[in-house]
């Protein structure tokens, strides 16, 4: 199986990101074909700024190594060293109906957030499906929030096949329903846009300070709480051991317990799961040249996958060109 996914580099990493995306994907290093990429060129479209691309490319690249992304193993790659799927997006663009594009949800709720609706961003969801195209995926393991732009996919590489020809491989999305929703310290889903994040690899104190931010509501100490209720016991609940989450659960029914309890609780599982990946963050900034070399590697390896796709699709499309 061959299995891709990848991150838009438009922010720090935190929470939500690993616990609903980096962690699962890294898990399926494991047992499969791994494809992981760096979004750069999705990251334009709601950015427009040089020092902040660099800088949250710089992030997403030293975060998946920290995490134990193996790149002996994993093909891991900028998504800009493959031109070549800016090419597939628009070939992809000439078979994908308008009507899609405009049922967009991530299209919609970044407008209602204030972005500009530029291109790019409308078309984003092409650009994806030529990410997850090119390279022949079988599986795309995403948050909850990437359902809709795979089976936009899936409706786009029909659109194709039906008109070209058996060329591209139909993807199937995975996503872990435990892990579908991250709440972040406002209980809304955990993310950058609603400045609600706990980001993976800020200085400690930071993180504590985010940390015993979490909103709770203003049930006195003694009184029962509800778990089912709480944004400190939806983190416990990712971070904690099953014996550890049921003594909660009965310590919050029963009372006499304050939600400044839980919070220390969850700042020090934080630091316990990702102590060992924010050391090895720390150590990889030191190392630049490591990092590009790792990047160069799986540009050599994703673009001689592409370049294969691609030559099938020009000639299935009736496109002629010199290189082939
Ligand atoms: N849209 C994804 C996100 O915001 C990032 C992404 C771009 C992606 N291309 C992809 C994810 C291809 C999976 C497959 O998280």
């Amino acid at each position: 199986m061959r299995v891709l996914s990848g991150i838009q580099p438009s922010g720090r990493l935190h929470l939500g990101n690993y616990f609903g995306a980096m962690r699962p994907q890294l898990e399926m290093q494991a047992e499969h074909e791994c494809f992981y990429f760096i979004a750069t060129y999705h990251a334009l479209t709601s950015l427009n700024d040089r020092k902040l691309v660099e800088e949250y490319t710089r992030e997403v690249a030293l975060g998946y190594l920290a995490l134990g992304l193996d790149p002996a193993k994993t093909v891991f790659f900028r998504q800009t060293d493959v031109p070549e799927v800016t090419e597939l997006a628009w070939i992809l663009s000439c078979v994908t109906p308008m009507g899609l594009l405009q049922r967009a949800h991530s299209y919609k709720d970044k407008i209602a957030q204030g972005l500009l609706p530029n291109h790019g961003l409308f078309a984003y969801p092409v650009l994806q499906a030529a990410d997850i195209l090119i390279y022949g995926s079988d599986l795309v393991p995403v948050g909850q929030d990437q359902k809709q732009h795979i089976e936009m996919t899936q409706d786009i590489q029909g659109k194709f096949n039906q008109a070209f020809g058996e060329v591209l491989v139909r993807p199937e999305p995975l996503i872990r329903e435990e892990v579908a929703v991250i709440p972040g310290i406002d209980g809304q889903k955990m993310s950058k846009s609603y400045d609600n994040t706990i980001e993976l690899f800020c200085g400690e104190k930071a993180a504590r300070k985010r940390i015993m931010s979490i909103v709770t509501d203003s049930t006195p100490v003694e009184e029962p709480k509800d778990p089912d209720k709480c944004n400190v016991m939806a983190l416990l609940r990712l971070m904690a051991s099953k014996d550890e989450v049921a003594e909660w659960e009965a310590r919050y029914r029963q009372g006499g317990m304050g939600y400044g309890e839980a919070k220390k609780r969850v700042f020090e599982l934080y630091l316990e799961i990702l102590g060992p990946a924010r050391k090895r963050y720390q150590e990889l900034q030191h190392k630049p040249e490591e990092i590009e070399a790792i990047l160069a590697d799986g540009a050599r390896r994703a673009r001689a996958v592409a370049a294969k796709t691609m030559r099938k699709v020009r000639k299935a499309c009736g496109l002629v060109t010199v290189q082939d």
